[in-house]
This record gives C-alpha cells, structure tokens and sequence, in this order.
C-alpha cells in the first residue's frame, strides 16, 4: 500500500524527491555512528566530529561561503537562523529598529516570509515579472533604509534562473542589506554556479533533498546554514573546528546567536550527505545538476503538448522543475489541478505538487530529478494524457478519483474541519461536557 521513491516516480515539484542509495543508510547505521554522544570526551568522539568538519567545509566550497554551521534541522529552520543573523548583523550595526523589513518575491515559498516575521521583521513582498523572475524595477523602488535583507532562490519556484542576480544583489547591498538564499532548489546548479558568488551573504541547503536523504512526511531533515565571513562570528555555536590535531567543539563564536538545536544536529541526516558527497565526488554532482535539467525540460515540453496544460511565464529552458498549469482544462471540463493530482495516482506514480508557487493558477509543479529514467518520464506523461483524454471525454471519472488506491477521494474540508474531528483530549472533553449538558 505504501508509494515511495524506489517504487516510481515521485516529482513532488519543489521538494527533490531523489532515489536514496541504500549504502549511505548502512554507513548512517554504524555502531560507531549511532551510539556516540555530543558529551562523551571529545578524544573518544574524533570520528564523527571529523565528518561533520569535513562535511561544513565542502558545503562551504559548493555553496561559495566561508563557515556552515549543520545545526538547522531543515530548510524552515535554517532560514530563521538566517534571518536571527540577519538581525543580530543589524543589532551589533546600531541599525535594527530602523531596518525592520525583509523583502521576499511573490514567487517565495511560505516558509520565506514566515521566518522573517517570526524574527520580528515586516515582510515586503514584490511582483515577479513577466518572464517570472524578480522584477528589477519593483525591487528598487522596494529598498529602503528599513530594508533589513532580501530572501531569494534561485533558480526560483518557477524553475527559472533570475539571470539578473548580480544587479539584484547590488541594489539590495547598496542600501544596506543582506542577501538570504534559500537553498530549496540547489541541485539545479550544483557544480555549476554557487549562491556565494552571485551575492548571497546567507545560503540554507536542504540536506534532505539535494544531498539525498530520505524525506516526506515531516522528516528528518537538515537545513545547515552557510555565511560569507564577516558574518562567521554569528553562527550558532558549537561549531566544529580543527586546530591541526584534534577537531573539537568550538563556542567561541563571538556574536553567535545562540544555539538553534542539539549539539551537532541531525547527525544520522548529516552522515548521509557526508557519505552521498563523497561517493558522488565533484564530477558526479555536477552531473546530478545536469541529469536532472535536462529530465525537467524533458518533461516540460512533452507535458505541455498535452490538451488542457499549458506552460506559463514562456518557453525560456526551466532548471530542474517547472510549473504546468492546467485552467485551460479546468475550463473546458471542469477539471482542477487537484482532480489531476488523485486521477494520476491510480495510474501507479506520485502526484506532482499542486496551487504552489501562488502566482500559477491551477498550478502543477514537477521536479522528476536525476534519478528517473526516461521510461519512467514517460510513464508519467502517458498518466498525464489519459487524465487528459478521460477529463475531456468523462469528466465525472476524473473528479470521483482516485479508485485504485486503498483509500478513495476524502472528504478534505471535513478532515481539517475542528468540528467534525476530535484530535485532543481536550476537545473530547469539552464535547462530552457539551453532549452530557445537551441530554440533560
Ligand atoms: C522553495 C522552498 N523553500 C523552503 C522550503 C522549506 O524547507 P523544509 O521543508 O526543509 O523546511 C521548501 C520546502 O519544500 C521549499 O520548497
């Protein structure tokens, strides 16, 4: 009954659902791995604490900073250590009650704004263009003396490179702020370009995805955070240092944050990266990055010849996902994305992820990676066709789906619906209090 990576395809747009190897589950298994403590003595703990070294200095080299800290259990968290440092950076400047704003694209993922707000910023949000990158002009007249930063990906939720990065990350610096990436979407350009050297002060990685650990359903995951150098003083801390001889826990980071969670962090998800790096070596990353373009622009033009989805913000190359739309379908038949979505599971692959970025109404967004092979793109264009073909012909099959799977089409309102389920003890209480006091 289950579905995961290894059974098909799974091009959860946004999220890089990879094939796992199996070898780096077994190297995250060790004894020596599973049984060491962050408080054992730091002579009994060399091992781990080399890894995790080894690991925070090749992030480093492939995302173009200076210092990682592998704290930030996943990308939301490292953005918010992102933007504490952002703030702590403006603080120590004198600056913090006048820069009070963090500008984010309409294209951003939610967890963008909300870290920003939850670290007390107001979020400034700015149209994205015709060609769905930043609009160059809304940003300008966007900076301020209160612009604290800006927080981009790149390429974007569209899967669209904003080839104007370098002038963005002046206009932003020139007024004073700092640039965040939101590392989501990495294994784009992995190998090929490095957020450092288009301006970011701040880079997230979502190990998780880009670096191959099994993910979905809430995780574990690991966002470790890198920054430029005038800003490795912020970190959280402990970071892992070498002094020639011996690697150790290092707390002397003069302006840190603070710690955001345990010791080391996700230590299991960290070996498994240190591990896919290293087993994957330069060449193969930057391979990775180019697998996985060419599948996404595979799929893009194959998919958008299918009657019904169209392809929106033009036919400029995608990274590696793209976003359909289908309201020309929805239109003509009364189909939505999320009648796509169940209909395609009963033809045996994963639903893509739908209504994200917001700016694509009835938006599907497809990330196959680098790991699928052709036939299995395939599979899921002629999934695609016949929901198509049914949706004109049958429409009423389309929105009763989905039949296969071992559960039919839920009733969604329903099921977020505070009234019908009772999911604490407090609430069973309140209602038994209510239903006794309703028979008497
Ligand atoms: C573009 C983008 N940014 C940030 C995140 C947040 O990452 P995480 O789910 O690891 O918290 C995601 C997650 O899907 C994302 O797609």
């Amino acid at each position: 009954m289950n579905f995961g990576v290894d059974s098909g395809i799974y091009p959860l747009g946004s999220c890089t659902m990879k094939y796992n190897p199996k070898v780096n589950e077994a190297l995250a298994n060790l004894d020596e791995v599973r049984w060491v403590h962050p408080d054992q003595d730091e002579s009994e703990i060399q091992g781990i604490l080399e890894i995790m070294y080894k690991l925070a200095s090749w992030l480093a080299e492939i995302t173009g900073t200076h210092a990682v800290s592998l704290q930030p259990a996943a990308g939301a968290q490292g953005e918010l250590t992102g933007v504490l440092i952002i703030r702590a950076y403006h603080k120590l400047n004198g600056e913090l009650g006048r820069r009070d704003e963090i500008i984010v694209p309409d294209s951003a993922h939610g967890t963008n704004p909300a870290s920003a707000s939850m670290a007390g910023f107001k979020v400034v949000v700015i149209p994205s263009g015709e060609d769905g990158c930043v609009d160059v002009e809304a940003l300008k007249e966007a900076v301020s003396e209160r612009t604290a930063g800006l927080m981009l990906t790149n390429p974007n939720t569209l899967g669209i490179f904003e080839e104007d990065i370098l002038e963005i990350a002046d206009i932003v610096h020139e007024a004073g702020g700092l640039l965040y990436y939101d590392g989501a979407n990495l294994n784009a350009i992995l190998g090929k370009a490095r957020p450092g050297d288009m301006g970011f002060d701040i880079v997230h990685v979502n190990l998780h995805k880009t670096f191959s650990t099994p993910h979905g359903g809430g995780g574990p995951g690991a966002g470790p955070v890198g920054v430029k150098e005038h800003l490795e003083g912020f970190l959280p801390v402990p970071v892992v240092s070498f002094d020639g001889e011996r690697y150790y826990l290092n707390y002397d980071l003069p302006n840190s944050i603070g710690r955001v969670r345990s010791t080391l962090g996700n230590v299991g998800v960290l070996v498994r990266a240190f591990a896919y790096i290293l087993s994957m070596g330069p060449q193969g990353l930057e391979r990775a990055a180019e697998v996985a373009v060419l599948n996404s622009n595979y799929l893009a033009r194959r998919l958008s010849e299918i009657r019904g989805f169209t392809l929106p913000y033009g036919e400029k190359p995608r990274k590696h996902e793209f976003v359909l739309s289908c309201s020309v379908l929805k239109s003509e038949t009364g189909v939505t994305a999320k009648h796509v979505a169940k209909r395609l599971l009963d033809y045996g692959v994963h639903a893509p992820t739908i209504y994200f970025p917001p700016i694509v109404k009835e938006a599907l967004m497809i990330e196959p990676t680098e790991t699928e092979p052709v036939e299995s793109l395939d599979r899921l264009v002629e999934a695609f066709r016949s929901v198509s073909e049914e949706a004109y012909s049958r429409p009423e099959k389309v929105l009763g789906s989905p039949y296969n799977t071992s559960v039919g089409l839920v009733d969604e309102v329903k099921a977020s619906s505070p009234r019908t389920l009772c999911i604490t003890w407090k609430m069973y209480k309140d209602r038994l209090r209510t239903s006794e006091r309703g028979s008497r």
